[in-house]
C-alpha cells in the first residue's frame, strides 16, 4: 500500500529541495571531472551542462533558469528562460554555473566547481551574461563598511579599522587580470596583501565569509554577472556584504539588460537586491580546491564533496558522498 504524503510547497523549497539540489551539482561535477585535464573547456562544460539539465528536469519544481550561461563566451547553455523541472511543485528561479572555472577543469588546476542556486520565483536578479564589478566581505561588520565606489585603498583601511587590525593584516582576493592592476596596486599601497586567483570568483567571494580559516578578508574586482548572483545567494545564506554593478557600457548590453528588467544601468546591487527571497545554494568540487575537494574516482566508488546552504536557517552542510550505483553515472 502506498501512502501519499503531501509536502507544503514552502517546506519543499526549504527542506526537501536542499538535498535534491545536491544531486544536481554532484552529477554535473562528476561529468565534468571525467574531462579534467583534457584541455577541452567546451567539452567539460557541455558534460556538466548536460548532466545538470538532466538532474534539474527530475526535480518537483516549476523552474525557470534566470541566471544561465552562454551569452558571453558562447558556452553550451542552460539558457536564460529555459524551463526546468517536472512542471509541478513550487515556482522557482534557478541560477546555474554547471562548470565554474572551465579553464581550471581543462587544465586540472585547483578550484573548479559545479554550482547552482534556487530561490522563490521572481526573487533572483535577472542579469544578462555581462561583466559585473564586485566587492564582498564576510559577516559581522556594520552595514556599508566597504563600498563599491570607494577606492581599494580606502576599503582596506575601513575594513582594517572595523576589524581593529593594521592594514597589513588584511588580505584581498583578486582575479589575476590586467584590468585589475589599479586594484592590486591600491591594495598593496596600504600594506595589505593581495591573493591572486586565475579563475573562480564564486568560491572567491565565499572565502570572505570565513576569514579565520581562508585567510581572505575581502574580494574586489570585475567578473561575470552570473557568478556574482550565485555568490550573492551564498552570502545571503551564510552572511556577509556584497555590492555589485553590472557593466553595461554599450547600447547592446543596456538593451539586453533592459529586456530583463534592469531600469537603472548604473545601479549598485546589494545582496538583497540580487537574492531577495528564500534561497538555496549548492556547489560540488570538480578539481580539488580550498573550498571543496574534487571528485575522486575509486575502483567501486565515486566520491564527491558538496556544500549546501539555506537562507532561512543559515545552515551550511558539507556533504561527502560515496556513490556506488556507478551505472547511473556511466550515463553521464
Ligand atoms: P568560466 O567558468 O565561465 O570560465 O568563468 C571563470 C571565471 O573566472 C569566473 O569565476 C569569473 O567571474 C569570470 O571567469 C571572469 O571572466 P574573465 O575570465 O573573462 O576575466
Amino acid at each position: 500500500m502506498s501512502t501519499h504524503i503531501s509536502v507544503p510547497p514552502q517546506l519543499l523549497l526549504e527542506r526537501v529541495l536542499t538535498l535534491e539540489i545536491v544531486r544536481v551539482t554532484e552529477r554535473a561535477a562528476v561529468s565534468a571531472a571525467r574531462l579534467r585535464g583534457h584541455g577541452n573547456e567546451k567539452a567539460a562544460d557541455q558534460a556538466a551542462v548536460d548532466a545538470m539539465r538532466r538532474e534539474l528536469n527530475k526535480l518537483p519544481i516549476e523552474g525557470t533558469v534566470v541566471i544561465g550561461e552562454g551569452e558571453r563566451d558562447e558556452a553550451p547553455m542552460l539558457f536564460i528562460g529555459e524551463k526546468v523541472g517536472i512542471n509541478a511543485g513550487p515556482r522557482v528561479d534557478i541560477a546555474v554555473d554547471p562548470l565554474e572555472g572551465t579553464t581550471l577543469c581543462a587544465k586540472n588546476m585547483p578550484g573548479s566547481i559545479a554550482t547552482m542556486a534556487m530561490a522563490d520565483g521572481g526573487t533572483l536578479l535577472h542579469a544578462p551574461d555581462v561583466y559585473m564589478q564586485k566587492i564582498a566581505v564576510g559577516p559581522g561588520y556594520a552595514k556599508g563598511v566597504v563600498e563599491l565606489d570607494a577606492s581599494p585603498a580606502d576599503n582596506v583601511r575601513r575594513l582594517a579599522k572595523a576589524r581593529g587590525v593594521d592594514a597589513s593584516a588584511i588580505t584581498v582576493l583578486v582575479l589575476d587580470r590586467p584590468r585589475h592592476s589599479d586594484i592590486i596596486n591600491g591594495v598593496r599601497s596600504t600594506g595589505a596583501a593581495v591573493r591572486l586567483i586565475t579563475d573562480g570568483d564564486v568560491a572567491g567571494v565565499i572565502h570572505c565569509a570565513d576569514p579565520d580559516n581562508t585567510g581572505v578578508d575581502m574580494y574586489i574586482g570585475t567578473g561575470g554577472a552570473p557568478e556574482g548572483v550565485l555568490a550573492a545567494v551564498a552570502l545571503r545564506c551564510i552572511g556577509g556584504q556584497m555590492q555589485c554593478r553590472l557593466i553595461l557600457d554599450t547600447e547592446e548590453t543596456r538593451e539586453r539588460a533592459a529586456k530583463m528588467g534592469v531600469t537603472d544601468p548604473r545601479m549598485i546591487y546589494g545582496i538583497e537586491d540580487m537574492a531577495k527571497g528564500d534561497c538555496l545554494f549548492a556547489a560540488t568540487g570538480v578539481t580539488d580546491g580550498s573550498l571543496l575537494s574534487g571528485v575522486k574516482f575509486r575502483k567501486d566508488v565515486i566520491q564527491t564533496e558538496t556544500v549546501v546552504m539555506r537562507s532561512v536557517t543559515g545552515t551550511v552542510r558539507y556533504i561527502k558522498a560515496e556513490h556506488r550505483q556507478l551505472e547511473k553515472f556511466h550515463l553521464d
